[in-house]
């Protein structure tokens, strides 16, 4: 029986490098009936709205999308449709992924980490004001509860115990932030002991952009809040060679999405140059979330196998593909990959 994913293309670039990732899944021939929704300054133009219920009510009904990046407005306009994605179904934990492509030259070799973002409190809550006269002042409020900071280090403990990876690196700011990071640290320091096969440490946020940068190595699975999860997580991507590298999955308890860590990227949008990898690689990890292991395999051997050849990389990375030439690579070795 074939699975219903919900599909969101989004703006910008998302046409396109999703279109280029369909490609790929439908080359695996997964069982997998696409359901296109809408969302984004696209869906406004279009639907009268930025998220429309009909969006919603397929995301509630596949439980599982795979989107491609929606604008949000910097300042006034429209809220952000991916917080709101995240908070109307509560996806409270963004699993972020970055990790050396062999054969890529980076600064570094040994990049291996998984962040784990809590997506719907902090300073994303969405709690903030103007205060008037004029603007000449502006508030915002840190919201976070103790059930939302259990569920996401438990959700990144579990994680760490299943891909058999051996340490959890909590990242905080509770010396300034004493309640709110303070909180975060507590729960983390007080479930640890329950995973004693998993090491655990913690460390202050701006510290931990300092070790990312000289010794990456040492991070494997690092848990966070919101706002310093998603700074954290392009940090990342810069390490492993850019954002167009870097899968982020959405989990909650009745649903799950897939994208990719960045934007709809306006520079690029609509030349056919951009590069497809990081939604491919959210794609797989949406094969591996409906228990399509070997596919998802399959798909990042292919994708590996085509970025480790300077050649048949996109602009982007050094390389000379546009977005089409590099999906027609990643499909030629995964049929090599099939012949073996
Ligand atoms: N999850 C999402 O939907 C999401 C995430 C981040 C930003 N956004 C939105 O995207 C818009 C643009 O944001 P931004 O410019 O700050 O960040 P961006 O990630 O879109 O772009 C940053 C830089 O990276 C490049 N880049 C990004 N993805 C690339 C790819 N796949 N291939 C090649 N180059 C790529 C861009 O060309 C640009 O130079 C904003 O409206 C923002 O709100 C959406």
């Amino acid at each position: 029986m074939s699975q219903k994913v919900t599909l969101i293309r989004g703006d910008g670039i998302g046409k396109e490098i999703v279109d280029a990732t369909l490609r790929v899944i439908d080359a695996l021939d997964a069982p997998i009936e696409w359901e296109e929704a809408f969302a984004g300054s696209g869906a406004l133009l279009n639907y009268g709205s930025p998220l429309p219920d009909a969006t919603l009510d397929s995301m509630a009904r596949t439980r599982v999308a795979l989107k491609g990046p929606c604008e949000t407005p910097i300042g006034a306009g429209f809220r952000s449709v991916n917080v709101a994605i995240r908070k109307h179904f509560d996806l409270y934990a963004n699993v972020r992924p970055a990790r050396n492509v062999p054969g890529l030259k980076t600064r570094f070799d040994d990049v291996d980490m998984v962040l784990v973002r809590e997506n719907t409190e902090g300073a994303y809550a969405g709690i903030e004001h103007r205060i008037p006269p004029n603007w000449s002042a502006a508030e915002s409020i840190i919201l976070v509860t103790r059930q939302g900071c259990e569920r996401v280090l438990k959700y990144a403990f579990e994680y760490a115990r299943r891909a058999g990876r051996k340490r959890v690196t909590l990242v905080h700011k509770a010396n300034i932030l004493k309640e709110t990071s303070g909180l975060f640290l507590e729960v983390g320091r007080q479930l640890a002991p329950q995973y004693s096969d998993i090491e655990f440490n913690d460390t202050i946020v701006d510290a931990t952009c300092m070790k990312m940068v000289i010794d990456p190595s040492q991070f494997d699975v690092v848990v966070t809040t919101n706002l310093f999860g998603d700074i954290l997580s392009d940090l990342a991507a810069g390490l492993i060679g850019g954002l167009g590298l870097t899968p982020g999955a959405n989990i909650g308890e009745n649903c799950a999405m897939f994208e990719a860590v960045h934007g709809t990227a306006p520079d690029i949008a609509g030349k056919g140059i951009a590069n497809p990898t990081a939604v491919m690689l959210a794609g797989a990890m949406m094969l591996e979330h409906l228990d399509m292991v070997d596919r998802a395999t399959l798909m990042r051997q292919a994708i590996d196998a085509t970025l480790a050849t300077a050649d048949t990389r996109t602009g982007d990375l050094g390389g000379k593909l546009s977005t089409e030439q590099y999906t027609d690579a990643v499909l030629r070795n995964l049929d090599a990959l099939r012949a073996k």
